[in-house]
């Protein structure tokens, strides 16, 4: 079944209670402006129809779901082995920005979504392309047929004020042989990445490539081979949503990738992809009420990769 804008509409009433049982990310600190109550949600159809509810064209701060970005940039630059030699394609079991394996692992981030593995990701869109930023959000506004999207700088200058963690990240990476470029101008970058402002049409747009076979949306020509699509869809569903994978894929069953700006993607494959923001997270980082309407359209369309 397709859904409407109708059960779209309700799905957001029902899940409108949950608004205050989650935290707004405020680590980064620009972040913890965003209004608790926003809430919307965009499905885009494979045949380019968009249904929308709610705060649905409101832009918010896409944050780690740039990492699907990324590495997609990253799949069209490079053979599969000097990607994964670099990023294992395991789920971590650990906090999206923790260190502790990484020190275990020699430096190998466990998969390309936790914060070692995307900045990885950054290092190697970083020696190859000239201006890595102007690339990215160029195929950002080409994917979400948005030529106005750009990144927030004051959100990007926030983390970048808060960022010895990741800073750390990069630095243990690069103890271990795994980083090729200094570390500020690769942060600088993986920060405006995070910081792109996106609404959930623009997103739900953006990701119709990993529901069509690696096509995006109104394009002749795919960004990623079918094959691909089918292993970006693979890890999100087993790493997209950091240590709370598990409990997404019972819950939601699709492929998916969270934000701490409490914006999520989910796909459903050969159908549609799909885009909800609502910014109070659940102690994973992943947005709280988000999660819970994705679970309750899954349930209704009857929709599930498993
Ligand atoms: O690097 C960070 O910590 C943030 N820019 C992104 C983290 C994030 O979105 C994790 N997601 N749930």
């Amino acid at each position: 079944m397709k859904p409407t804008e109708t059960l779209l509409s309700e799905i957001l009433d029902e899940v409108r209670p949950l608004i205050g049982r989650g935290k707004v990310a405020n680590y980064i600190p620009a972040l913890a402006k965003v209004s608790a109550s926003k809430l919307g949600i965009a499905v885009c159809y494979n045949d380019g129809e968009i249904i929308q509810a709610g705060d649905s064209e409101e832009c918010f701060s896409i944050q780690s779901i740039s990492k699907a970005l990324s590495l997609t940039v990253a799949m069209t630059l490079y053979e599969p082995d000097e990607i994964w030699q670099r990023v294992g394609k395991e789920p971590s079991g650990h906090a999206f920005n923790s260190m502790i394996q990484l020190e275990l692992e020699n430096g190998i981030p466990r998969n390309p979504f936790i914060n070692a593995g995307a900045l990885v990701v950054s290092d190697l869109l970083h020696s190859r392309l000239s201006a890595p930023q102007y690339r990215m959000l160029e195929q950002v506004r080409e994917l979400a047929c948005n030529p106005h999207l750009v990144y927030d700088k004051e959100v990007a200058a926030s983390e970048m004020q808060h960022s010895d963690r990741n800073a750390s990240i990069a630095y243990l990476m690069r103890s271990f042989g795994n980083f090729e470029n200094e570390v500020m101008p690769v942060l600088t970058n993986y920060f405006s990445y995070c910081a792109l402002k996106m609404s959930c049409v623009d997103l739900a747009r953006t990701f119709s490539y990993l529901a069509n076979k690696g096509l995006p949306l109104g394009a002749k020509k795919n960004i990623i081979s079918q094959t691909q699509c089918k292993q970006m869809n693979a890890l999100l569903a087993t790493c997209g949503l950091y240590d709370g994978a598990g409990e997404f894929a019972y819950r939601v069953g699709m492929p998916g990738k969270s934000g701490v700006g409490g914006g999520i993607i989910a796909i459903v494959p050969g159908e549609m992809s799909i885009a909800v923001w609502s910014p109070e997270l659940d102690p994973s980082g992943n947005s709280l009420a988000g999660t819970a309407a994705l679970e309750l359209l899954a349930e209704r369309i009857g929709r599930s990769i498993f």
